[in-house]
């Protein structure tokens, strides 16, 4: 699964890595440390994700497609009694992703997760939709500058956002700019 992993990286261009401040300051926001069974799909053995989580001895699985059980997230179970799942998804899956994490809630598979997302996420019908159906315990925290994400030749800026759910850190203001 190395290779694989290895030339997805060179070629995909949903293949992004996410830089460590946004890491650190994410983790600093919801108290990540409170959490006692976190989840990090979309991550695989580089990560920053799992590098902080690491130093920090938070308690952690961290899958990916590409890792020796072909963790795919859309059939992958989260771990037992997971009180946050956390990630930076591909974007260019974003709906279905974001069907899914409501998916595991509902199921209590999950007990809350938050999805750093292009800031288009809050565009569609569709997608308003579901942030609307469960706006009760969303919270929605949006970065004032632009994220430079890194590829294996390439980079781009984006406009992000972490749309969170059911994060008692975030639950008093449920709008903040980073
Ligand atoms: C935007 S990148 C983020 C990588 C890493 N999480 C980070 O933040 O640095 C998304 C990653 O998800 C992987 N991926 C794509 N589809 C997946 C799926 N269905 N299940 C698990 N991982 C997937 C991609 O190969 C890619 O490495």
């Amino acid at each position: 699964m190395g290779n694989e992993y290895e030339m997805d990286k060179s070629t995909n261009p949903d293949h992004v890595a996410t830089p460590r401040w946004v890491v650190e300051n994410i983790y600093s926001l919801i108290n990540v440390e409170e959490f006692e069974s976190i989840w990090l799909p979309f991550n695989n053995y580089d990560s920053e994700f799992k590098n902080k989580a690491e130093e920090l001895n938070l308690k952690y699985k961290s899958t990916h497609i590409f890792d020796d059980l072909g963790n795919d997230f859309f059939t992958t179970h989260p771990p037992n009694r997971c009180d946050l799942m956390i990630s930076n998804p591909p974007f260019s899956q974003q709906n279905d992703i974001i069907v899914r994490s409501f998916d595991l809630i509902e199921q209590k598979a999950i007990k809350s997760f938050a999805l750093l997302l292009p800031l288009a996420t809050l565009e569609t019908e569709r997608r308003a939709s579901i942030y609307q159906e469960y706006n009760d315990k969303l919270s929605i925290l949006i970065f004032k500058k632009r994220i430079k994400f890194l590829g294996h030749s390439t980079s781009f800026n984006r406009g992000c956002c972490w749309i969170c759910y059911n994060i008692p850190a975030l639950q008093e203001r449920r709008i903040q700019w980073v």
